[in-house]
């Protein structure tokens, strides 16, 4: 089977797949509105550390697990400790991404939405209440999402050269082009330096346990980490390829990107006088506030904006869909075609749920949440985690150090001298990190 694989043409084509999946909603929704909630600068200074002590050695251990076992969670776990219980480990891999695919095509479906209003002129006059009234309609948000969703399934039916490979090398250098241009236009706006100051300059005391738990839980989501995503993409990888360097290249980027993301929003929500904890509508709710207010550049900057969150979101989607796929086609031997079918199909259907529950199904309810809020605390606060935490175990505690070392240094031609300290971080400080986010997430 190994020979019939497709992998990614080098080690580029690699790196931006994975920093695709990496940068997504997770960059510009949820990162700007988290550090709005959460004290700005100090949340990213707790941010910064979390990437590189707690989210990249998970980065590498999925990266270790599915280039060596070569192929989706099941296939590798059973190559790499042959009939043990990991490979039900693959059960979350093919579960949790198909649950979070199904709410993130409804955020997805805002994007394109919103891309529509710009286009339309929709944020040129009064637009109080213009996110509340549209999530809370029936049909607009379920159109988007399925728009979403079969734009998603469009680029996994071309497979892993002609869709994602090519999708992700065009649209990962526009996306950076684009949020340059919003973040030098927001910049020029008056009153946006306090933005600014609000995002360089800590305020300590802002940093307690809730921060951090709360920045560790974003720099997962973030880095598309404990759900087999970075496994399967690393199984794509050419066995000469840096998987070190690789993972360090994507969060490097998925952090410049959520950087940037910040320095697009803050300046132009401080400008325009607004509180920055509003929370999930920071974006969709007070952006379309500060477009209306630039009058005639506010289309511009409009479109430009939410086409790059439709790009950014569009290739994190696909990655979540991949997943799946490669199991059913590898597993089950099913059709690539079947298996982005039927796959997408039931995540929209799930994607429908969440989609209601801020409106017309808002009274139902699962363990006092609504739909959508439930799956996203679910794969955000347990699912992700959890995943991370075994995958960590497994390459930390269960295969032999000279495997890891072999793998993460290619058979000794790289990462030498970094490897001791890398091995320590995904032995030791991520399972540790990972277990102080389930308790929190328990206790507070
Ligand atoms: N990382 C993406 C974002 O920030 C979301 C994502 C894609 C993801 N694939 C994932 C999150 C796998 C967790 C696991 O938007």
């Amino acid at each position: 089977m190994a020979a019939s694989r497709e992998t990614f043409g080098g080690k580029l084509a690699a790196v931006l797949a994975m920093a695709g999946s990496a940068i997504g909603l997770g960059n510009i929704w949820r990162f700007p509105y988290l550090v709005g909630q959460n004290g700005g600068a100090a949340f990213i200074l707790v941010y910064l550390v979390a990437c590189f002590v707690l989210a990249l050695p998970i980065f590498f251990a999925e990266a270790v697990i599915g280039r060596r076992g070569g192929g989706n969670t099941f296939s590798a776990m059973e190559k790499l400790a042959p009939g043990s219980a990991w490979k039900w480990m693959g059960l979350i891999t093919v579960a949790a991404p198909l649950l979070l695919l199904s709410y993130y095509s409804v955020v997805g479906g805002w994007s394109v939405d919103y891309l529509f209003k710009a286009v339309t002129l929709q944020f040129t006059g009064d637009t109080s209440g213009i996110f509340e009234r549209f999530i809370t309609s029936t049909w607009e948000p379920l159109a988007a999402h399925t728009v979403f969703m079969a734009f998603t399934a469009a680029v996994i039916l071309a497979g892993v050269k002609n869709g994602i490979e090519k999708f992700t090398k065009i649209t990962m250098p526009l996306l950076f082009l684009l949020i340059i241009v919003i973040v030098v236009y927001g910049l020029t706006l008056p009153g946006s330096w306090k933005g600014v100051e609000y995002l360089v300059r800590p305020d300590l005391s802002k940093i307690n346990v809730n921060v951090i738990a709360t920045a560790m839980g974003q720099a997962f989501f973030s880095l598309s980490l404990g759900v087999g995503t970075i496994l399967t993409y690393a199984s794509y990888m050419r066995k000469e390829d840096n998987v070190v360097a690789a993972g360090t290249y994507t969060a490097l980027s998925d952090l410049l990107f959520a950087l940037l993301a910040g320095f697009a929003v803050m300046p132009a929500v401080f400008a325009a006088g607004i509180q920055p904890g509003q929370g999930p509508g920071l974006v969709f709710d007070t952006l379309p506030y500060i477009f209306s207010q630039m009058h005639g550049a506010g289309t511009v900057v409009a479109i430009l904006f939410f086409f790059s969150i439709l790009i950014a979101a569009l290739t994190s989607s696909i990655s979540l869909l991949e997943v799946g796929v490669a199991y059913l086609v590898e597993e089950k031997g099913w059709s690539r075609k079947r298996s982005t079918l039927v796959l997408a199909l039931a995540s929209w259907a799930l994607g429908v749920l969440c989609s209601l529950s801020f409106g017309p199904m808002a009274h139902v309810q699962l363990l006092g949440k609504g739909f959508f809020d439930f799956l996203d605390s679910l794969c955000s606060d347990w699912l992700m985690p959890l995943g991370g935490l075994l995958f960590t175990l497994f390459v930390g505690w269960r295969m032999s150090k000279a495997d890891v070392r072999d793998e993460l240094t290619n058979g000794g031609t790289c990462n030498k001298r970094i490897f001791g300290a890398v091995y320590i971080l995904v032995r030791y400080l991520a399972p540790i990190g990972i277990a102080v986010v389930f308790l929190s997430n328990l206790l507070l």
